[in-house]
């Protein structure tokens, strides 16, 4: 059994780090083999949205480490993902490498029987923004099941060493890797109260033409008022879609595919339209030119 940890932060021994660490520690007590990955030491370039490796079913040609980035990820048994909050969000290391993911859409077998976890460190509570359904998004994506989080607090390098219940929380994710992988039902169990997605597990609800659904994940809840409070209940056919994500990617992938045959159909009308914009005489700047 095979954990790998991901660090999303520069720092050495930084706060995300010695989380990550923690949590592969308890991993390897229990016997799996662990190994750690800095995103900061890959090169990964922008995606280029050419979608060959969607429509044409191509490899990607970009030269970088996306590819040794992935043959880590297929290796794994279990994934953890750490990250700071960087400006209300996780860190870029993290989106770079997530918005290559397309690359490896004719590949999702590789990820089936994998489990997840996120590690996340801000500076103080209050400026979280997205850094949850971010992180969650990078499994979401992967339909990796998510089976436990955290989210604690501290500025300067390891000083998340001082507060002893972020580092047993780490603990404790390492350790529920692990019997996650041992045990098939453990892999979907993790359903924190009744106000989380059971896709994603996070609490990112937005409001759309009047009806409350997850923002990452589209699952429906229904709210009702309960002693003045908001209590949200997902049906159990929007619960069973929690147990159901390697299916939701693949869809996904299914639908993007069929964009590529539409756009051939629209292209020389869609070309049309964009003369006014080519031949529109904006100064183009390029740095320091
Ligand atoms: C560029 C930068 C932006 C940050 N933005 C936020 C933020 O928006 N919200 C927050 O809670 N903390 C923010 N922080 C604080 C870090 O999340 C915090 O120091 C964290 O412990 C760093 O983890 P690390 O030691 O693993 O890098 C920011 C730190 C830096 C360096």
């Amino acid at each position: 059994m095979k954990i790998l940890g991901l660090v999303g932060s520069y720092r050495k021994l930084g706060n995300t780090e010695v989380l990550v660490r923690e949590a592969l520690m308890s991993a390897a007590e229990m016997g799996a083999e662990v190994e750690m990955l800095r995103l900061t030491d890959l090169n990964i370039k922008p995606c280029k949205g050419c979608m060959a490796c969607i429509f044409k079913k191509a490899d990607c040609k970009i030269e970088d480490d996306a590819n040794f980035f992935f043959s880590k990820i297929f290796e794994a048994d279990g994934i953890i993902l750490g990250s700071p909050i960087y400006i209300f969000g996780p860190v870029g290391t993290i989106k770079m490498i997530q918005d290559r993911f397309l690359q490896i859409s004719t590949k999702i077998d590789k990820l089936k029987n994998k489990v997840g976890a996120i590690i996340a460190i801000g500076g103080a509570p209050g400026a979280e923004g997205t850094i949850m359904p971010g992180l969650a998004s990078f499994f979401s994506f992967l339909g990796i099941p998510v089976v436990d989080q955290m989210l604690v607090y501290s500025h300067g390098p390891g000083e998340i060493l001082l507060h002893e219940d972020a580092v047993e929380k780490a603990n404790k994710i390492g350790r529920e890797l692990v019997e996650a992988l041992q045990d098939e039902q453990a892999k979907t169990k993790y359903i924190e109260g009744s106000g989380v997605c059971p896709m994603c597990h996070q609490n990112f609800l937005v409001l759309k033409e009047g009806v409350l659904e997850c923002g990452l994940c589209h699952i429906k809840a229904t709210p009702k008022i309960e002693g003045g409070k908001l209590i949200l209940e997902f049906g159990k056919t929007e619960l069973k879609k929690g147990e159901e994500i390697q299916e939701a990617i693949a869809d996904h992938i299914k639908n993007l595919s069929e964009t590529g045959v539409k756009y051939i159909k629209l292209k020389d009308e869609i070309d049309k339209r964009k003369e006014k914009y080519r031949n529109f005489p904006v100064k183009e700047v390029k740095p320091y030119s």
